[in-house]
């Protein structure tokens, strides 16, 4: 068993999909606000965030080991007995997504997938449609929008609670977690035996992108014009 004083606890496609995804969320936040003339970035946006959840989707099947949903998936009993140790100050650290925070992240997933599908039927009765309105009926796409609006709100919330749990765990359990979504690293707590977790290749990764861009394009630009 190969023991070092830090291992790396997320693989470069993770940590790449990580901040991609929070700059195109913000991205399509503000130009959403911003209205016309940014509508036509904030539609590429969401296309972008389509792809990058699709490509998160397969990655937690074929990624490496932290990224994987198998390894950070654990039964509502241990995340709240985590969740009970963690509010009363004792803090046990995780080689990747603790079990709370693994909850957190399909939580996340899921309303991103939500939001980026909705998006996709939606119509602001001003000068933007989702390349699939015309496909629909209308009251499918009078639901698709207020869904787009309503769910954007529980995206915001969600992206909040988020960050304020990872400055949370910094304050007051001295936990640092956002830098290791940077640079891959975290030192292996005194006394413990970590083994190095086997990383996703980025070969691999690279093939899945490419798939779910083209997967993407057939949605987005293929499949309305016919
Ligand atoms: C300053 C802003 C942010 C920081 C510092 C940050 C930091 C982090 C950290 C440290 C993790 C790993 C948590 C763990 O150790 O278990 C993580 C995971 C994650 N974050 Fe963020 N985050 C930020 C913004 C966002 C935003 C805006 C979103 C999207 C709404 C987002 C979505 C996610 C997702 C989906 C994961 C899971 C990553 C994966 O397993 O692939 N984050 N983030």
């Amino acid at each position: 068993m190969n023991v070092t004083a830090r291992i790396r606890v997320w693989d470069l496609p993770t940590r790449i999909f990580h901040w991609s995804l929070a700059g195109l969320v913000a991205f399509s936040f503000v130009t959403g606000k911003i209205g016309d003339p940014w509508m036509s970035w904030h539609l590429r946006s969401g296309y972008g965030i389509l792809t990058l959840l699709a490509f998160r989707i397969a990655w937690g099947f074929a990624g490496g080991r932290t990224a994987r949903f198998s390894h950070f998936l654990r039964g509502p009993r241990i995340a709240l007995e985590y969740a009970r140790e963690a509010l009363s100050g004792r803090y046990h650290p995780f080689a990747g997504h603790n079990p709370l925070g693994g909850w957190m992240v399909v939580v996340m997933l899921a309303a991103l997938l939500v939001q980026a599908c909705t998006g996709l039927f939606a119509d602001d009765e001003i000068a933007t449609q989702g390349p699939l309105a015309v496909k629909v009926s209308n009251a499918f796409v009078s639901r698709m929008s207020a869904w787009h609006s309503f769910n954007e709100w529980l995206v915001v919330g969600l992206a909040t609670v988020h960050v304020a749990a990872i400055a949370l765990y910094r304050w007051k359990l001295r936990a640092r977690l956002a830098g290791p979504m940077v640079h891959g690293w975290v030192p292996v707590p005194p006394g413990e035996n970590w083994p190095q977790p086997a990383m996703g290749h980025t070969g691999l990764a690279l093939a899945l992108l490419a798939f779910a861009a083209a997967m993407a394009y057939v949605l987005v630009v293929v499949y309305p014009a016919t």
